[in-house]
């Protein structure tokens, strides 16, 4: 079972876990004396958070503790107890996968009372739709044990909690440096009889029901067996909701592909029947398809999720820049990675004060923005109010974790932002006095973007560059270009980072634009290209068309290309299928090769 520790800083959540780990008996031998003996010889006071860096990657009796996380047992079952001193690294880990935490203990300094980051991760933990928490009024003993004091931070926080749809399971007065109602009930509060935090952490459910939800598992990998007459892939990843048998139809999305489960393979371990939330198996499908890290693994017979570029979110942001509209962020779901941005905002909230702000243009550090999202590629996602976890995301900011949140409705586009920005660029286009009809009927063909799709092993490029070559000697006007070449040339031209895949197929379509506006038969070979690459080259390039050719069979699914090649074609005979395509669809004039 996996619970968060989160609340204000010092309001003292490693002292909870570390008084917790000794009172519970989960220290190894000697622990707790050798770090009071360091203290005493350091003339320091003994603090129960030491033990939690004393047991850092301590192994012994089957402990073992790093700086997030420590393992212990109770007589009923395992935990991972998450130490989140910076809620980003816990959001973090939360929403990439790495952190299961199911259920919460907000701690909150009964001396000080709420403050804002006990808010704050309030306000996470609904996000994150961690619904079992149990807050522990923390220090009762710098207040006398004072039921008043108890009884008014509960009244408050409750009222917070319950704007946010949570409703915590427990409020428990405890001291953790004296160890009151952690392991043991104490004297000082006669007047609490609820259970203790040991016993309160063993009441939370497992995996309340994620289980019987609808099947979800963002595919992280796909592996390839590479032994000899075996073709097979294995398709892994961790589920995230629901169970899936062998057997099951099964589809991904955004490609929507599908086939059926063949086996379910464990690490080291027989193979499986079945599957469940929680469980990081690997498939084998009975059919070959090509899935790529990042899709979403559904079952057919169940609901299937949503897909696309908008979507309204709820965003927490955490960026120390805020976030602005017309800049390029990198989203996270589940295993996909999309660029994004802000399109619209339709609200902000101070995550703190849970009061609006009025006419913000930008979401600020701490805000919630309620807003709409766009990724330049479909992404495969649920709604919040439908799957929490796969309704989660993160935004990127420069390599940093600057945001995270749920979606909540998919958005209809009515144009997407890119096609908004070929529209713009098509007014501005500063154009000469030759139009594309006189520049065609003078070089005896038109210009066009003939784009070769497959893998090089398959001589991809190489007809790509005979094709150049055989159109230039029947006196085209003609060009073949590598994608690498472009993003040599705009990498060089002062761009910092290295271009993403993204960036490098926009730069390509932009100057597709220029080439065939220009009258010219622009050809390049693409190896990895899938039907959104193709269909944003298109939009890019408009209003001239794409050509597309493909060798082999890999990708992509859900296009048709102008003309469909074996792998390895026969040169001569490809080259005359191609021109007579080209002269079919009327881009060059009737002649044989
Ligand atoms: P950060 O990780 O820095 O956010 O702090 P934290 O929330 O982990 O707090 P930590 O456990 O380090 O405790 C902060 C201080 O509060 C320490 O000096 C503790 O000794 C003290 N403290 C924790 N629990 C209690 C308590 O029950 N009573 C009293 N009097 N002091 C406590
Ligand atoms: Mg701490």
């Amino acid at each position: 079972m996996d619970v968060v520790v989160v609340g204000h800083v010092d309001h003292g959540k490693s002292t909870v876990i570390g008084r917790l780990m000794a009172d519970a008996g989960a220290l190894p031998e000697g622990k707790l004396e050798q770090v009071k003996a360091m203290c005493e010889r350091n003339a320091r006071p003994f603090e129960y958070a030491f033990l939690l860096d004393a047991l850092k990657n301590e192994r012994a009796q089957g402990i073992t503790i790093d700086t997030a996380r420590c393992f212990f047992r109770t007589p009923k079952r395992r935990y991972i107890i998450h130490d989140a001193p910076g809620h980003i690294e816990f959001l973090k880990n939360m929403v990439t996968g790495a952190a299961r935490a199911e259920a919460a203990l907000l701690v909150i300094d009964a001396h000080e009372g709420i403050q804002e980051n006990s808010r704050r991760h309030g306000y996470i933990l609904s996000m994150l739709g961690i619904r079992q928490v149990a807050v522990l009024v923390n220090k009762m003993d710098l207040v006398d044990y004072s039921r008043t004091v108890f009884d008014r931070i509960r009244r408050e926080y409750s009222e917070f909690l319950a704007n946010l749809a949570v409703q915590p399971e427990r409020f428990i007065p405890i001291s953790a440096r004296e160890g009151a109602n952690l392991t043991a009930p104490t004297a000082e509060t006669p007047w609490y009889d609820g259970p203790t935090v040991l016993e309160q952490v063993d009441s939370f459910e497992k995996n309340a029901d994620d289980s019987g939800r609808p099947f979800r598992m963002p595919v992280q990998d796909v592996y390839k067996f590479t032994e000899e007459g075996d073709d097979r892939r294995i398709v892994a990843g961790l589920i995230e909701t629901g169970t899936v048998r062998v057997g099951d139809e099964i589809a991904f999305w955004p490609s929507g592909k599908s086939s059926t489960v063949r086996s379910i393979e464990a690490f080291n371990a027989e193979p499986l029947r079945e599957a469940h939330a929680g469980q990081a198996p690997g498939f084998t499908l009975t059919t070959q398809v090509y899935v790529k890290p990042g899709e979403l693994m559904v079952r057919k017979d169940q609901a299937p999720p949503q897909c696309g570029t908008r979507f309204r979110a709820n965003l927490f942001w955490m960026g120390h820049a805020p976030m602005l509209r017309g800049k390029r962020y990198k989203l996270k779901i589940g295993a996909a990675r999309a660029p994004v941005e802000l399109v619209e905002i339709r609200g902000v909230v101070d995550a703190s004060e849970l009061s609006s702000i009025e006419g913000k243009t930008q979401i600020d550090r701490h805000d919630v923005g309620v807003c709409v999202l766009e990724t330049a590629r479909p992404v495969a996602f649920d709604l919040s109010a439908d799957i929490e976890r796969t309704a989660r995301f993160v935004v990127v900011d420069q390599d940093e974790i600057a945001g995270c949140g749920i979606i909540l409705e998919p958005v209809e586009e009515e144009t997407s932002l890119l096609a908004e920005r070929v529209r713009r660029r098509e007014l501005a286009w500063g154009k000469g006095y030759i139009t594309p009809g006189e520049r065609a009927a003078q070089y005896q063909h038109a210009g066009k973007f003939v784009v070769f799709i497959g893998a090089p092993a398959d001589g991809t490029q190489e007809l790509a560059k005979k094709l150049e070559l055989e159109l230039f000697l029947n006196r085209a006007h003609t060009y073949y270009l590598s994608l690498s070449n472009v993003f040599d040339a705009l990498e060089t031209a002062g761009e910092a980072a290295p271009l993403t895949r993204e960036e490098q197929i926009h730069g390509l379509g932009e100057l597709a634009r220029i080439i065939t506006d220009a009258g010219i038969l622009f050809i390049t070979a693409l190896s990895d290209a899938d039907e959104y690459d193709l269909a944003k080259l298109k939009l890019l390039n408009e209003p001239n068309e794409l050509f597309v050719v493909r060798v082999g069979d890999a990708v992509p699914e859900g296009f048709t290309p102008e003309v469909s090649l074996p792998a390895g074609p026969d040169v001569r005979r490809a080259l005359e299928e191609i021109v007579r395509a080209l002269n079919a669809s009327g881009i060059l004039p009737e002649y044989s090769i």
